[in-house]
């Protein structure tokens, strides 16, 4: 039988009500964490989801403007508080997330999204002494696998210990188009980091799915932030990347906020194991 046509006037009201943009994108009460939340991606997809009603927990190992940006909307009356680590500390990434769970009772999502560049890639002028292959530095190499990969994995880890617990949740990792594809802007160690949490967000929502977490990646292209030591405040570097994209032009980070507040909400209640860009058409190419 058709649902609709079976209900009373009033329960269809309410089942209308129930598709209100308002409703649909709602977070009031839900508890959040955003890691990488100083600035950027981070900060752009915390407030969205602040805005929007949740409570936000934000991460960064950079003191100075987490707290900035927490003082910022505490004034506004928003719900927010700032954990300064760096999260390769699995430790202290573990307790913070424990910590979240012990004063608010509940967990429903973690964005993952603190990242680092590995310099500048093969195919920048720049990236010519040493964005080649045979120039990779381990050192390097390590730092960035470590906080673009193994962390973003213990994030996961200690998020899925309380999801799994209480049968719901969402785990939401800023991937990028470089590990989709191959990306001459980027240095090796971001483009394997990032080819991996993709694999990784494929693995965990295929585990999580039974326990009613769900588990997706963004895919950003080229955004303007300051990733990279700025270098995409330089017009030119932006004018430079901007002629790869179909829409002719870099991002702003606030254009990642109508996904992540899609991946947060009822209205993404089917999607697990995806992995979304928002690159202004570069995947389509
Ligand atoms: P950003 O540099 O503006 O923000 C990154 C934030 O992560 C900073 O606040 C930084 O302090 C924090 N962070 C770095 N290492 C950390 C650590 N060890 N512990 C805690 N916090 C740490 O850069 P953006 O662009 O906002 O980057 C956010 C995410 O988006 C990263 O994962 C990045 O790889 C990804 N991304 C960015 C793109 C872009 O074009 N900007 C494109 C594709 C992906």
């Amino acid at each position: 039988m058709n649902d609709v046509v079976s209900r009373s006037p009033n329960s269809a009201e309410a089942g209308w009500q129930r598709l209100s943009a308002t409703r649909m994108f709602d977070l009031s009460g839900q508890v959040i964490i955003v890691t990488g939340a100083a600035s950027g991606l981070g900060l752009a997809i915390a407030e969205v989801l602040n805005v929007n009603g949740a409570r936000v927990t934000l991460i960064d190992i950079d003191s100075r403007h987490l707290h900035e940006s927490a003082a910022l909307w505490t004034q506004r009356g928003l719900p927010v508080e700032a954990v300064v680590l760096d999260v390769t500390d699995s430790q202290a990434l573990g307790n913070a997330i424990d910590g979240v769970v012990t004063r608010y009772g509940r967990l429903d999502a973690v964005f993952a999204n603190a990242g680092i560049s590995a310099g500048p890639g093969f195919g920048t002028d720049a990236g010519q002494a040493s964005g080649c292959l045979e120039r990779i530095d381990l050192t390097s190499w390590d730092r960035v696998l470590a906080v673009n990969l193994t962390a973003v994995m213990q994030t996961m880890q200690a998020a899925a210990v309380h999801m799994k617990r209480s049968g719901a949740g969402r785990i939401i990792v800023t991937a990028s188009i470089a590990g989709v594809r191959a990306e001459p802007f980027v240095g090796y160690a971001y483009a394997a980091a990032k080819a991996g949490v993709i694999n990784l967000v494929r693995q965990a929502a295929v585990e999580l799915a039974p326990h009613g977490v769900l588990v997706n990646a963004i895919a950003p292209g080229f955004m303007h932030t300051d990733i990279g030591g700025g270098r995409l405040h330089d017009a030119a570097v932006r004018n430079q990347l901007a002629a790869q994209v179909p829409l002719g032009r870099v991002a702003e980070a606030d254009e990642i906020q109508g996904l992540a507040l899609f991946l947060a909400s009822t209205a993404s209640s089917y999607l697990s194991g995806v992995v979304i860009p928002v690159d202004g058409g570069v995947l389509a190419c």
